[in-house]
């Protein structure tokens, strides 16, 4: 699919302000004259860190949410990394987890900063890396744009300073790094990513028996590829943090909704070279419409602000989609899921949100938040040929859920 960014009208009715749309196009348009625009491809890789330990039990949880499967493991000087797949034309899964639970780098110490986040100082979504055919060339762009990459032996965490494969310094706008390299995969041999290792015999056992409880769960088949992830950041930032993610990708504004009643808007960016998300997910970023303290003064619900101070800027959730279809007369395939990970003890928020009953449209559900990543997982099933991205009913429903859960923390967040 080719799409003349440069001609792309974004949709939604989130009004974005004169400088916002000047910028957009400038950016694109810089891509473009400094080859950026050529050099990059799609997503190939999303890169999570978790805290010492859990990096099997995070993946037994990864094996029953999502079709991501354990495939090499990898030992350098600071970290064990595990490398999960799909399909070979989704993106790969990387599992970090420090070898010394002390641990610390600048995203431990971002952690830190916030109540809720300081109880898993090294639990966190890192970011994402994008494919390019040339990582000095790219790197020497964007460094021309102002971006900040780690250079080896400047980094405590011994993944970022990899001489194969370049991520810039976790942005002070979302938390969220981004990564770059020259292949799709994380191919020793390329990319030399240290010694590798071999699991336990209990650690193996483990993952396979979640393998096989999740073949027998039925669902293996109907949990699809990542859809979108969404980083939540402060009401003052969205313009910026949108602008920031278009600078270092190859992605497009899709378009911003107005989510009125929960005070906040939903911003989608998507890859114009792939027709499939999948192949690429869309990136979203989600604010208050007005900042917290603000707020006080209408007191509406504020889920995303309430996220933020008790988490800090960075990913809220990672959404899969559904196959659509009816796994048996009046049961949708996103229903038979929720049942079948609810036995399993997996807790979601709420219902699902949300009807297919005889025309396109889609469901959607938030599970709770993973004690390992601290990501919720999001499900969406597009049914009957439904060609949009969401619907505003349901990402009011969706963040009212988030948000009912969250201001749990919002009096003491120290319960
Ligand atoms: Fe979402």
């Amino acid at each position: 699919m080719t799409m003349n960014i440069l001609d792309y009208q974004p949709v939604g009715d989130k009004k974005n302000s004169d400088f916002f749309n000047e910028y957009r196009l400038k950016i694109y348009q810089r891509r473009i004259s400094s080859g950026l625009e050529d050099l990059l491809e799609g997503i190939c890789a999303l890169v999570v860190q978790v805290e010492t330990g859990e990096a099997i039990a995070y993946m037994q949880e990864l094996y029953l949410m999502t079709p991501y499967r354990f495939k090499d493991a990898y030992l350098n000087q600071t970290h064990k990394i595990y490398i999960m797949e799909a399909r070979p034309e989704w993106p790969s899964y990387v599992v970090l987890e420090a070898v010394d639970s002390n641990f610390s780098d600048d995203l431990t110490r971002l952690n830190k900063l916030y109540p809720l986040a300081s109880k898993k100082p090294n639990a966190r979504y890192v970011g994402e890396v994008f494919k390019t055919s040339d990582l000095d060339e790219t790197r020497n762009i964007l460094e021309s744009h102002n971006i900040r990459f780690h250079y080896p032996d400047e980094t405590e965490n011994k993944f970022f300073s990899n001489r194969h494969f370049n991520f810039t310094l976790p942005s002070s706008i979302t938390g969220n790094r981004i990564g770059y390299m020259p292949t799709d995969t994380f191919d020793q041999d390329t990319l030399e990513l240290g010694q590798q290792i071999l699991l336990r015999g209990q650690e193996l056992e483990t993952l396979e028996k979640t393998a096989e409880q999740a073949e027998a769960n039925g669902t293996s088949q109907l949990i699809l590829g990542v859809d979108h992830m969404a980083t939540r950041i402060l009401s003052g930032e969205r313009e910026d943090a949108i602008l920031e993610f278009l600078t270092l990708s190859n992605y497009y504004f899709w378009g911003a909704y107005n989510i009125a009643d929960q005070n906040s808007s939903t911003n989608v960016n998507r890859n114009p070279k792939v027709d499939n998300d999948k192949f690429s997910p869309a990136k979203v970023f989600t604010a208050n419409n007005t900042p917290s303290f603000v707020n006080s003064f209408e007191n509406l619900p504020m889920p995303t602000e309430d996220f933020v101070r008790n988490y800090g800027r960075r990913m809220h959730h990672i959404a899969y989609e559904v196959q659509d279809g009816d796994h048996q007369a009046g049961e949708k395939n996103i229903d038979f899921i929720v049942d079948v990970l609810k036995d399993n003890g997996i807790p979601f928020l709420a219902q699902v949100v949300g009807e297919c009953t005889d025309k396109p449209n889609l469901k959607q559900i938030f599970s709770k938040h993973s004690n390992y990543s601290l990501l919720i997982t999001e499900y969406v099933e597009r049914c009957y040929g439904f060609d949009g991205f969401f619907t505003k009913d349901n990402v009011a429903a969706l963040t009212k859920a988030a948000g009912a859960d969250e201001r749990y923390h919002h009096g003491n967040i120290f319960d």
